[in-house]
């Protein structure tokens, strides 16, 4: 009897695209067989070095419809990224009866939900692992290995890029400095602002969401808070208080709510999700009979995540059922009970910390420690201040009354305390 071959059209040759064609080459799979290859400027993409692996059969293409349409495609693996033109082509895919396997979080965070529906009753895989933290199986591990718990919240760490940055930091980086280091590695884009400024993590943190929490979340009223804000001080008051700072993505379901955010936060040091460095991903799941499972590996870069997208092709290829959990719409709120960390400048001069203070207690937040380093001039002394739990929106309203005072000399920075021992289970 002849094996059925799963037959592949790769729209998208770059960092990716070209990296699964070697990962597909090495697996030496019989089942598995490239036919087509969709890019712009083939001639350029014949070059490329990993196209070596490409076999000699295989036909490029500057025509997707050569992919979408081909008799000789059972599967569409896109690796080009972006919500249109994308969107379309998937769709005219999965319309044909393709199965289609994407690395593409935007498009599955905004996008999702009609795909899925669009897939399942076309009767075809739409399988999206490489999606959140590249190479490290979560999304397979949360939708098929952890689908028998009821999973309360998810954070962690899922973008590499403001890992780099801020564990670099953590080792006395300055962050301009690190910026520029991670745009010549090419971990960065010449503008950070989706790195940085967390709107990338967002979109993850919403596809997990979907299938963590089960909840459909829509990634633009995820707060983001940026980490260009946080410098040197910050991380040696940081140590002070025996934590680090992370880019932290995380949601937490309570009965039909759910909270969410993304930005800088204080991590305890005793916290897994201290202990990655670099561009490593890290994802925390809680769930209510399993308790903690923590996910952590390469979050990024060509072979790591063509490992995850040649997983998903193999799933495809083997005809593997995931489990399908409904997920229902949900509306976030961004308001957190947490302890926060406030980072002060100010003109040092008497009164300055009654006038803080009592901007706190206006609101009826309670300070929990103040913090002064020494060896600064009274010009530019900066303090830090940590309250005990309070809602963000109390928070955002106590740091605009003390941004206010006549003594501040840069506004005012805050960031949620993370606190380890804050269980999930009820
Ligand atoms: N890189 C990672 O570490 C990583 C990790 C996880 C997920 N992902 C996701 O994987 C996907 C691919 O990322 P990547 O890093 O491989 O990107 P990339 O290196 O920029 O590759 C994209 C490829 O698609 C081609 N392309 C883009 N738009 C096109 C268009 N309109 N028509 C024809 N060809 C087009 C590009 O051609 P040109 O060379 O001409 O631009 C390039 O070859 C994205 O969804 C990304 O979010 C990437």
């Amino acid at each position: 009897m002849s094996e059925k071959v799963l037959r592949v059209g790769l729209l998208g040759f770059g960092t990716v695209g070209s990296s699964f064609a070697e990962v597909l080459a090495a697996s030496q799979a019989k089942d598995i067989q490239l036919t087509r290859i969709f890019n712009r400027g083939v001639q350029r993409k014949k070059t490329h070095d990993k196209a070596q692996f490409v076999p000699a059969n295989v036909a490029w293409t500057e025509r997707v419809e050569d992919v979408l349409e081909a008799g000789d495609v059972d599967v569409v693996v896109e690796l080009m990224g972006g919500l249109d033109p994308v969107e379309g082509w998937l769709r005219a895919a999965l319309n044909s009866g393709k199965s289609v396997v994407t690395a593409n979080k935007q498009l599955i965070a905004y996008r999702g939900a009609a795909l899925f529906a669009l897939a399942a009753e076309k009767g075809v895989h739409l399988l999206y692992g490489a999606a959140v933290a590249g190479g490290v199986p979560v999304i397979p591990g949360v939708a098929q290995g952890l689908s028998g718990d009821q999973i309360k919240r998810v954070s962690g760490i899922v973008n590499g890029t403001c890992n780099f940055i801020l564990s670099s930091m953590e080792a006395g980086a300055d962050y301009g400095e690190v910026l520029k280091t991670a745009q010549g590695l090419g971990y960065a884009e010449a503008n950070p602002s989706a790195d940085v400024d967390g709107f990338d993590a967002r979109a993850k943190l919403c596809i997990l969401s979907r299938l963590a929490l089960r909840a459909e979340i829509d990634p633009d009223t995820v707060p983001a808070q940026t980490i260009s804000t946080v410098s040197a001080i910050d991380f040696a008051y940081a140590k002070e208080l025996g934590c680090t700072i992370r880019q932290v993505s995380r949601a937490q379901k309570d009965g039909d709510k759910v909270t969410a955010r993304v930005g800088p936060m204080l991590v305890p040091m005793t916290s897994p999700i201290a202990w990655s460095h670099g561009t490593q991903n890290m994802v925390v799941t809680s769930g209510r009979f399993g308790g903690d499972v923590v996910f952590s590996g390469h979050g990024a870069g060509g072979h790591p995540t063509a490992v995850a997208v040649m997983s998903d092709v193999l799933a495809v290829a083997h005809d593997s059922s995931p489990v399908r959990l409904p997920a229902r719409k949900v509306a976030v709120s961004g308001d957190v009970m947490a302890p926060y960390y406030i980072r002060l400048v100010v003109m040092d001069k008497p009164g300055i910390i009654a006038a803080i203070a009592g901007a706190l207690a206006k609101f009826g937040v309670n300070i929990d420690s103040i913090l002064q380093k020494r060896g600064y001039g009274t010009e530019r002394l900066p303090f830090v201040v940590t309250t005990e739990p309070c809602l963000t929106s109390t928070m955002e309203q106590a740091v605009a009354e003390m941004a206010s005072l006549d003594s501040m000399v840069e506004p005012p920075m805050w960031m949620q305390i993370l606190v380890v021992d804050d269980p999930a289970t009820d």
